[in-house]
């Protein structure tokens, strides 16, 4: 098979996306998103985003064909996102995309959502070079992966030990009265604030846990640390200074995830850093990781946020990567992972 046809399904989190892919070419990329009916409780409901799946499939899967002016028998393969993510919805896309594998006669891939957030990165940038590092970041994961080979060697190097970095700033954000998600308010207001304006503390840096995480986070110590410094604050009838506060969380958390995958990349002899996932959004993170690739030469890859974001594409481009890689597909009744490594 020469430039295989990938039609990929996402559906880990609030994005209901498919996306068609040819080779390494995005032939087309659907995406709804439940995100307007979550604001309002301030995060995701996963009952809420797991029934506007089983609204969205079959429309949004039905678009990407369509847009690719294809029908599902023009698809050499389908890949769904098989984990990490909230349960009903996985469960959600697994059993659209294992009934259109077998009505279609399709080999089915369930794949990894985090390392297609790598993956993804080849339709900007091309190929992963050996010895990659990724950095991945959103509300749901941060991590600090290995990438040998993007279809058959990814390892994971660190991982958050409590709290995700866009978990930690939604978190914040809900504090400061911001809709959600957060952090994008907490983005603009740091833009305008000084960061040392108030002592936040970089988790995970300093002594023996730190020694013995040195590619690990925590970040729901930054969390506290910043509702305590509010409390006390108002406590004192001080008015609280937004962009101040937003400024000195968006450092401490910027600073720390450039310098541990700085340091990651440095211990295993990467030359080239790909980040992605929601949180890469983030202008202090991308700011920070493009200095300290220049500042240790490393080539620093952050792809357009439509990319960053969860989509389809991620998922049809990590199916296509193990077709070529002549992985065999998944058996039919394999099962969701809502914690997949
Ligand atoms: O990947 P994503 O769209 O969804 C998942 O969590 O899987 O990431 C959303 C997360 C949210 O926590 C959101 O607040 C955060 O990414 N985010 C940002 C920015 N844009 C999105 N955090 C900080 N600065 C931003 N500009
Ligand atoms: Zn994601």
């Amino acid at each position: 098979m020469s430039e295989p046809v990938i039609l990929g399904i996402e559906s880990t989190c609030d994005e209901t996306a498919a996306a068609v892919v040819r080779g390494k070419t995005l032939v087309s990329n659907v995406v709804a998103s439940s995100m307007n009916e979550h604001a309002r409780y301030g995060g995701v409901i996963p009952e809420i985003a797991s029934r506007a799946h089983a609204e969205a499939f079959v429309p949004v899967v039905s678009q990407a064909l369509a847009d690719a002016q294809m029908d599902i028998s023009d698809v050499d393969a389908i890949a769904v996102s098989a984990g990490p993510g909230l349960a009903g919805c996985l469960a959600v896309g697994v059993s659209g995309a294992k009934s259109l594998a077998w009505a279609a006669n399709k080999p089915l891939y369930g794949i990894n959502h985090v390392i297609g957030h790598v993956a993804v990165t080849q339709l900007q940038f091309g190929d992963v070079p050996e010895n990659t590092l990724a950095l991945i970041v959103s509300g749901g994961h941060t991590s600090i992966l290995r990438v040998g080979d993007i279809a058959t060697d990814v390892s994971v190097i660190g991982t958050t030990l409590d709290d995700a970095a866009g978990e930690c700033f939604d978190k914040v954000a809900r504090l400061l009265g911001f809709p959600y998600p957060g952090g994008p308010h907490i983005d603009r207001h740091a833009q305008s604030g000084d960061p040392h304006a108030l002592r936040v503390p970089q988790g995970l840096t300093q002594g023996k846990a730190a020694a013995a995480h040195p590619y690990d986070f925590s970040f729901s110590g930054v969390k506290t640390a910043v509702a305590r410094w509010i409390e006390s604050e108002s406590a004192k009838g001080h008015e609280i200074p937004v962009d101040d506060v937003c400024a000195a969380l968006a450092d401490s958390v910027a600073t720390v995830l450039s310098k541990k995958t700085m340091a990651a990349a440095e211990k295993f002899g990467a030359d080239t850093v790909i980040v992605g996932g929601g949180f890469s959004a983030n202008s202090q993170l991308r700011e920070a990781l493009r200095q300290s690739g220049v500042d240790h030469g490393i080539d620093v890859r952050i792809p357009e946020l439509k990319l960053c974001t969860d989509n389809g594409a991620m998922v049809a481009m990590l199916g296509s990567n193990l077709v070529s890689a002549g992985v065999k597909p998944s058996s039919m009744d394999f099962s969701i992972d809502s914690s997949m490594s």
